[in-house]
């Protein structure tokens, strides 16, 4: 059985630029996740399976996560079987590849409640991104009002030029950068380990834990955003009918 739709919170980072930090932030995701008991998922699209590589080398002694790699070949007939999401999955995390296609692109975006954008902020993956940002919104039809989608800046130092530039960027879209996470090595040892940053001595995280968790109280926030679109889009359609028809206006202020 697979969890109903509407309590799963489908959580799908990507972004065409190799990387960025897609991996990065799905398992450091998902250990936060899993630390705070939800059972989460990690949904492997890449070829080159990181996330799926990644939770092979997680210990046995560390908080379970269900890992599904999408990208083992399979019969027809086994496939759902293979994708299928454990009953008490509440997030699940997809892992996408570095290119996609429009049609792949739209599949995976379609059903989901958050995506996330990871950003490095050098010229050419600003450049990147806002070429992707604007394939998602065109392509893939995201709706902005929807506010699914946000952006993680990674591996920034903050007052640089380029961060800056990313910023302006992604204000004149109305797209929120959600966390910035340092360059730092803790990533690195912790992929190395197959542990979230956040399962190392929390002295030594305190700031890439902090971002975490912002991140995550945003990607859990997606039934409020989804409730308070759903009223506006009641509101603007009940004075639309409000309104007198146009015709009507134009004879009495004749
Ligand atoms: N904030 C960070 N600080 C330091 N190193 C980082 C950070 N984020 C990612 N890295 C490192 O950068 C490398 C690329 O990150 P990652 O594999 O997450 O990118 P990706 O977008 O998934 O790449 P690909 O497109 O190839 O799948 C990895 O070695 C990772 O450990
Ligand atoms: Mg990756």
């Amino acid at each position: 059985m697979t969890p109903s739709q509407h309590a799963l919170n489908k959580i799908v980072v990507l972004n065409p630029k190799g990387g960025c930090g897609k991996s990065t932030l799905v398992t450091n995701l998902a250990a936060r996740y899993a630390q705070y008991g939800t059972s989460p998922t990690i949904m492997d699209h890449d070829p080159q399976g990181s996330s799926i590589a990644w939770l092979r080398r997680r210990g046995s002694d560390y908080f379970k996560i269900h890992g599904i790699d999408a990208c083992k070949p399979s019969m027809q007939a086994t496939r759902s079987w293979q994708l299928r999401i454990p009953s008490d999955t509440n997030n699940l995390l997809v892992d996408s590849p570095a290119s996609m296609s429009h049609d792949d692109l739209r599949r995976l975006s379609s059903d989901a409640t958050n995506l996330l954008v990871p950003v490095m902020p050098s010229a050419m993956d600003i450049h990147a991104a806002s070429r992707f940002i604007a394939d998602l919104l065109l392509v893939a039809k995201i709706d902005r009002r929807e506010r699914k989608l946000a952006v993680v800046a990674n591996r920034t130092r903050k007052n640089t030029k380029s961060f800056a530039r990313l910023m302006r960027f992604l204000d004149s879209l109305g797209i929120p950068i959600i966390a910035v996470l340092r360059d730092s090595q803790n990533f690195v040892h912790a992929a190395e380990l197959g542990i979230g940053v956040s399962e190392m001595p929390p002295s030594r995280v305190r700031d890439e834990l902090r971002q975490l968790d912002t991140i995550i109280s945003w990607l859990d926030a997606w039934p409020e955003r989804r409730a308070q679109l759903a009223d506006q889009k009641a509101a603007q359609s009940q004075s639309a009918s409000s309104r007198p028809p146009l015709h009507t206006a134009t004879l009495s202020s004749a």
